[in-house]
């Protein structure tokens, strides 16, 4: 199919006043916007019947696949609104590309980066009222994909469903930007070699709530995770990944050996941070030097990072073998300036020589 998306405008859209009320405090994830898009699939046909529509249900056969067999995809992305009135996006072409990757991971059809890209557009532009103009809020967009035949043998599904939705977001952590709280899971891994830990795909997630809950149990945000072969490297959080900075100014992370979530905010607080000549290890960090370095005042700071939470102080880590708090427990410089240095670039006040930021309006 060409770059075509029937457009059919909710006939009921939220009342301006209402809207404007939700936009005022919309937390993460819980407020969406009036419309969605969606593209749909079938083996020997490709990609069809791309609609813009009054976001609703999708109507499911009991027996359509992904119900059954968890054939589904995801991703997470931002529009930014600019002091200028404009709209960008921040390395859409990123989100594309991984959910071609996670696609075939997953043995689905991969969808075409300019049909990500088109839907998305046509998304922002038709609920561009619902992207909040307040500090650091933005439109969160989740595209997904479903296997949609109707089958319960087991094998790769021949039908599927893309759809986008938006939802107006603030941050991720309740109370803002302040240094998080991590619970290391010594009976859960997410992710062992071979398996879909670099996919982005639902049953990742589903997996991480068990060992979520026991986080929160132990007073903690959320839940590190460790390799699943030794269970003595850091892999990620539930829906981050992990840096350390040195005494040096060295940046430590884990490195992308399939186990972890090739994040696009990590790719780009790299790129950043060599820009300033920051030294940089991609290399396995044990919890041990973790923790001896968090003593010894090795390891200076620690942070989280993801489209989500941006950049996210840790401050303090709890674990069978003990708790250890990083530094004084509060947000390091290299954390701070980091979080200031992406967000400046998303938000469109500074330059952007890497080309990440794409305007849609
Ligand atoms: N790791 C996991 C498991 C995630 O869910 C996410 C969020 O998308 C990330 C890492 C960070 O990825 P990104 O920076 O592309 O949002
Ligand atoms: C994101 O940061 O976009 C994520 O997907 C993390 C979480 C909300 C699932």
């Amino acid at each position: 199919m060409g770059d075509q998306f029937e457009i059919h405008p909710n006939p009921h859209p939220v009342a301006r006043a209402e809207r404007e009320a939700l936009l005022a405090n919309p937390g993460f994830g819980r407020v969406f916007t009036d419309h969605m898009v969606t593209i749909k699939y079938a083996e020997g046909k490709g990609w069809y019947d791309a609609r813009v529509e009054a976001r609703g249900p999708l109507p499911l056969d009991p027996a359509t696949a992904v119900l059954h067999y968890a054939q589904e995809i995801f991703e997470g992305l931002k529009a930014y609104q600019l002091a200028d009135g404009g709209v960008s996006l921040f390395r859409a072409d990123a989100n594309a590309a991984r959910f071609v990757d996670s696609a075939q991971r997953m043995a689905m059809a991969p969808l075409p980066p300019e049909l990500f890209l088109g839907a998305i557009r046509e998304l922002v532009t038709i609920d561009r009222d619902w992207i909040p103009g307040t500090e650091e809020a933005s439109l969160y967009l989740r595209p997904f994909q479903i296997a949609s035949e109707v089958f319960l043998g087991v094998r790769p599904a021949k039908e599927y469903i893309f759809c986008v939705i938006a939802s107006p977001v603030g941050a991720y952590f309740t109370g803002g930007v302040k240094p998080v709280s991590l619970w290391v899971s010594s009976e859960y891994t997410r992710a062992a070699p071979g398996g879909t830990g670099a996919a982005k795909c639902g049953g990742n997630y589903a997996a991480s709530l068990a060992p979520m809950v026991e986080a929160a149990e132990k007073g903690c945000d959320q839940v590190v995770f460790l390799d699943a072969v030794e269970r003595k490297y850091v892999d990620e959080l539930g829906g981050m990944n992990v840096f350390l900075v040195l005494d040096d100014g060295t940046l430590v992370t884990p490195p992308l050996t399939g186990t972890i979530l090739p994040g696009i905010t990590r790719d780009s607080l790299m790129t950043l941070a060599r820009a300033d000549g920051r030294a940089i290890e991609e290399r396995p960090i044990s919890m041990d030097e973790w923790r001896e370095g968090a003593l010894s005042g090795r390891v200076v700071e620690s942070f989280a990072c993801g489209t989500a939470a941006v950049v996210t102080p840790i401050g303090t880590i709890r674990s069978e073998a003990g708790d250890f708090t990083i530094a004084d427990g509060g947000t390091g410089p290299v954390t701070d300036s980091l979080r200031k240095r992406i967000l400046d670039i998303q938000w469109g006040r500074a330059a952007d020589p890497y080309g990440w930021t794409s305007r849609l309006l």
